[in-house]
């Protein structure tokens, strides 16, 4: 099996300030040698604070994330912003679709891949979100669901730059619930994924990084980064103190 660098990533939503968001970045930065080198780590801090974030992380390891992206150049989108004004920054990662931004703003099958397709234009890395409601899990619909909306993002991803794509399974009742996905189902929407991925792509499949999101902490993250095809987290309310996040890559070692 190919080797995969585990991933983890602290998704801020509309949390930290541009003070907190200097101080948590320094304190990634201090912190994160123990796992450098070994474990990917990146935050998306509030867009206002994209540029301090940056600015602190700077010639570190630490990745800095938005948590959106537009798919056009320029123009006329009032309260979006584009790849460009997050390559400038230094910014070099991207959250598209995630849940909250498919069930409150309107994101779906249609625009999600656009953001994945203007990121992978740009040079800036896609976190590709897909996850099931809590009616469609109970309705056994979890793998169309998923299966759709992960179709719908490789479709205008090319081959030769599949390996960049990263993909996020949050089951939508795992966020910020307390109720994370047990490792088993983690890893069965996993597998399902990679195959998707397998069937169009061949052995590229194995290059690609999934994480799971979803009430992920420190003392459940090594469960869950232990199955095969768990590759890292995406991580909310956990990962808005460094060392929490930190403690969750450290969950990611034994996969490096
Ligand atoms: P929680 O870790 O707070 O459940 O949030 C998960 C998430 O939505 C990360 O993008």
């Amino acid at each position: 099996m190919a080797k995969r660098v585990p991933f983890v990533c602290g998704n801020w939503k509309m949390h930290h300030g541009v003070e907190a968001t200097r101080k948590q970045v320094r304190a990634l930065v201090e912190g994160i040698g123990r796992l450098q080198g070994k474990v990917e780590v990146a935050v998306a801090p509030v867009a206002t604070t994209l540029f301090a974030a940056c600015e602190v992380a700077r010639g570190s390891p630490v990745k800095i994330a938005a948590q959106n992206v537009h798919w056009a150049e320029k123009g006329a989108f009032t309260g979006e912003w584009s790849v460009a004004h997050l390559v400038e920054l230094g910014v070099t990662h991207a959250i598209c679709g995630h849940s909250e931004r498919r069930a409150l703003f309107g994101d779906d099958d249609t625009t999600v891949p656009k953001r994945v397709r203007a990121a992978l234009d740009g040079g800036l890395v896609p976190i590709a979100c897909v996850g099931e409601s809590l009616k469609e899990r109970e309705e056994s619909r979890t793998a169309q669901v998923v299966g759709r909306q992960t179709e719908a993002i490789l479709e205008i991803v090319k081959p030769d730059e599949v390996e960049r794509l990263v993909l996020a399974y949050e089951p939508v009742w795992a966020i910020g619930t307390g109720k994370n996905a047990t490792p088993t189902q983690a890893q069965e929407v996993h597998a399902q994924i990679r195959a998707l991925l397998a069937k169009r792509f061949g052995a590229k499949a194995e290059l690609v990084r999934l994480q799971y999101g979803g009430s992920v902490k420190p003392d459940n993250a090594a469960e869950l980064l232990r199955e095969p095809d768990v590759d890292g987290a995406l991580v909310g309310g956990a990962s808005l103190e460094a060392p929490s996040l930190l403690a969750i890559g450290e969950g990611g070692m034994q996969r490096a």
